[in-house]
């Protein structure tokens, strides 16, 4: 997903993760239909924790909890939302911070560790829940660009492997046009314009959509 500041970008973020309430539209994730809340009402929690579990999210600001060591922040999920046997859940965290390039990082707190290193542990973590879809909210807009070389790399990983959605909200439109299948614009709460990544990044049919391009690229 791209687009201007204040487009909506976040907000369909949580929308899909069940964070946020919408007053219209329909919203259909993982094959679940999501009514519309009764009188503005609250998020519907029965139906959202099932759904919320198969949902991971990487945050730009990474927010990992800093007392506990990388190892511990990937593994806590696992063991206190799905009550995995916590050897079980160490073996598989050090074996997803190895897969991004941090074996030698398990001991070390959120402080020891680099913005591209938090954020790598952020999106391990995330992945210990073994999610069906990722959602990612400009994950490297915190990071300079060596460090974000090294994070969009583990993302293009993720997204060639092909075993889940993964839903990145990016200014990065070089990493978008190949590493995406499709890319989104939006614009004042709206989708403009989705379709293949190569076409709405460079020959895109709306002319918001065009205009946008001219001015940042
Ligand atoms: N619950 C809500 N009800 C109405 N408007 C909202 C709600 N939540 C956010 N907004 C507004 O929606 C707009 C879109 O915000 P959002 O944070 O989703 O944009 P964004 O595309 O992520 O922008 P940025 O690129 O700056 O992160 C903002 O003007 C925000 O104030
Ligand atoms: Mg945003």
């Amino acid at each position: 997903m791209v687009g201007p500041s204040g487009g909506g970008k976040s907000t369909l973020l949580r929308l899909i993760n069940g964070l946020e309430v919408r007053d219209a539209g329909d919203l259909n994730v993982l094959g679940t239909d999501v009514p519309l809340p009764v009188d503005g009402g609250e998020i519907h929690a029965p139906l959202w924790r099932p759904l919320r579990q198969r949902i991971g999210i990487v945050f730009q600001a990474f927010h990992l909890y800093p007392h506990k060591t990388a190892l511990e922040n990937v593994a806590l999920a696992p063991v206190h939302v799905n009550a995995i046997d916590p050897e079980a859940a160490r073996e598989r965290a050090s074996a997803l911070l190895r897969r991004v390039g941090l074996s030698d990082k398990e001991g070390s707190r959120p402080r020891q560790l680099s913005g591209g290193q938090q954020q790598r542990v952020a999106i391990a973590r995330a992945m210990a829940m073994d999610p069906d879809i990722l959602l990612f909210d400009e994950p490297t807009s915190a990071l300079d660009p060596e460090m974000t070389a090294e994070v969009l790399s583990v993302i293009r990983d993720l997204a060639e492997e092909h075993a889940r959605t993964l839903v990145v909200v990016t200014h990065e439109y070089a990493f978008a046009r190949e590493a995406a299948d499709r890319v989104a614009f939006l614009e004042d709460a709206r989708i403009l314009e989705v379709g293949p990544a190569e076409r709405v990044l460079t020959d895109p049919e709306h002319p918001r959509t065009r205009a946008f391009f001219d001015r940042v690229l």
